[in-house]
């Protein structure tokens, strides 16, 4: 703590001695720590993984919130496991779907926790469900007692390759994506890719379009793997024999870990594993975004409001592939891609089953989009282009003349193709 005059201290050093003190500087940190970790089969009440944290606690209560489709397909087995470990608990079960994903869901879970009268040291919220009802509940335990822990299994392919693995909750709200929401890290997320397995083919193109995202702006290796797999990545939902060979953030990097382990990953495990690694790469050192400059911002300049527009026509990831689809043209207009790049790249988009374009890429649309994206970035622009393929540039002097031609030639070039 720092005080804008030079005083005599006491001695506990906050307090000045024979002087006024007009203004006060507080700095403090809080260093974050969170654990990914894989494990198949997680309702099976032999893994033991879910109640990991409370070994040998006794009278263990847990309070659970799914939503209603996760709940059909999986809500019998959840109630069994901590029926089958002893574990006193309660399901809230919620509507699904992004137009749920509101304040009223937030104030939801939080009446059902104090409800339940959880224990905010002792006994965290396991939130089990997609992106929409993770972000619902980290959101609600963020604000519960000021910060109630949880835990978050995702069963989506979005859930555990990005809202599963990052640090922010949110709801959208006056008709804005994520208007409202809270930097808030699970303290554990589990990740079991089974969970897909009832994943319908959509969700699991919307899922392989963030993945693709890292691809673009990091990872060339996982492009090609996209290139070569992605029809059967998505046929297979992608199960692999070899899923579950543990993800932690702080590794080496996946090819470095398999090399030292003799170890050849199959397509599905290996596409995970990078896209995971990829953002937490990106995530760790700007878990807070003090930096506006991210990389994973990628295909989220303009997908907000179009996704937000075209609700519920279009989902999360859908938006993110026609986001991508402009920004790979805007690139190749600059010269940055070439365009056998930009024809492979819209060529991945069509083998993952997304859309390269929609009726929303307009200049009416394109045009206000960047300016509320302008002011969520601080007054710039900051948006980031690939650069061939596997790595990205920042700029900020996109124009209206620009976007409207680039519109214009994704709409050409993506007849026929993926539109
Ligand atoms: N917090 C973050 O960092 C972050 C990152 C990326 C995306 N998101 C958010 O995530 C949301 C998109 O996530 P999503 O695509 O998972 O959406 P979602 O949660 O709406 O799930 C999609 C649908 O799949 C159903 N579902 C869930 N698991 C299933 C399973 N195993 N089998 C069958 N059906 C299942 C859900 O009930 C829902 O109907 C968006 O709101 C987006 O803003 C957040």
């Amino acid at each position: 703590m720092q005080q804008n005059t030079q005083t005599t201290r006491g001695n506990d050093g906050l307090f000045a001695v024979g002087s006024p003190v007009t203004h006060w500087s507080v700095q403090t940190s809080n260093p974050v720590q969170y654990e990914i970790r894989a494990s198949e089969n997680l309702l099976d009440p032999l893994n033991p993984t879910i109640l990991e944290d409370a070994v040998g606690t006794t009278g263990l209560r847990r309070f659970v919130v799914t939503d209603t489709v996760v709940d059909s397909l999986y809500g019998e087995r959840i109630r069994a496991y901590f029926t089958h470990h002893g574990v006193e608990h309660r399901v809230l079960v919620l509507d699904d779907g992004e137009s749920h994903k509101s304040m009223d869901a937030v104030l939801r879970v939080a009446k059902a926790m104090d409800d339940f009268g959880i224990d905010r040291r002792r006994e965290p919220v396991i939130a089990i469900g997609g992106g929409v009802l993770m972000d619902i509940v980290g959101f609600a335990a963020s604000l519960y007692r000021r910060s109630t822990p949880f835990i978050r299994i995702p069963t989506t392919l979005i859930g555990l390759v990005d809202a599963g693995v990052g640090a922010k909750t949110g709801v959208n709200h006056n008709g804005h994506k994520n208007r409202l929401g809270t930097y808030f890290p699970a303290d554990r997320t589990l990740l079991d890719r089974t969970f897909l397995t009832t994943l319908d083919d959509r969700h699991i193109s919307n899922g392989l379009a963030e993945i693709l995202k890292i691809a673009l702006i990091k990872d060339a290796r996982l492009f090609d793997l996209l290139e070569q797999h992605g029809t059967g990545l998505l046929r297979d939902k992608l199960q692999s024999p070899a899923a579950g060979i543990g993800l932690t953030p702080a590794d080496a990097p996946v090819g470095q870990r398999l090399a030292a382990r003799g170890l050849h990953l199959d397509p599905a495990t290996e596409v995970v594993e990078r896209a995971i690694h990829g953002m937490l790469e990106e995530l760790q050192p700007n878990l807070w975004e003090k930096v506006l400059e991210r990389v994973v911002d990628y295909g989220h300049t303009f997908s907000p409001t179009i996704e937000m527009n075209a609700l519920p026509a279009l989902l999360h990831g859908e938006a993110v592939a026609v986001d991508m689809a402009l920004t790979t043209v805007m690139a190749e207009r600059r010269g940055l891609v070439s365009a056998y790049q930009r024809e492979r790249i819209l060529g991945v988009m069509n083998r993952l089953a997304l859309p390269a374009w929609h009726p929303q890429c307009t200049p009416d649309v394109l045009v206000p989009a960047l300016r509320d994206t302008v002011r969520h970035r601080d007054g710039q622009q900051r948006l980031p282009l690939p650069v061939g393929i596997g790595s990205a540039v920042f700029v900020n002097d996109v124009t209206e003349a620009e976007l409207a031609a680039a519109a214009q030639q994704l709409a050409e070039v993506s007849v026929g193709a993926n539109r």
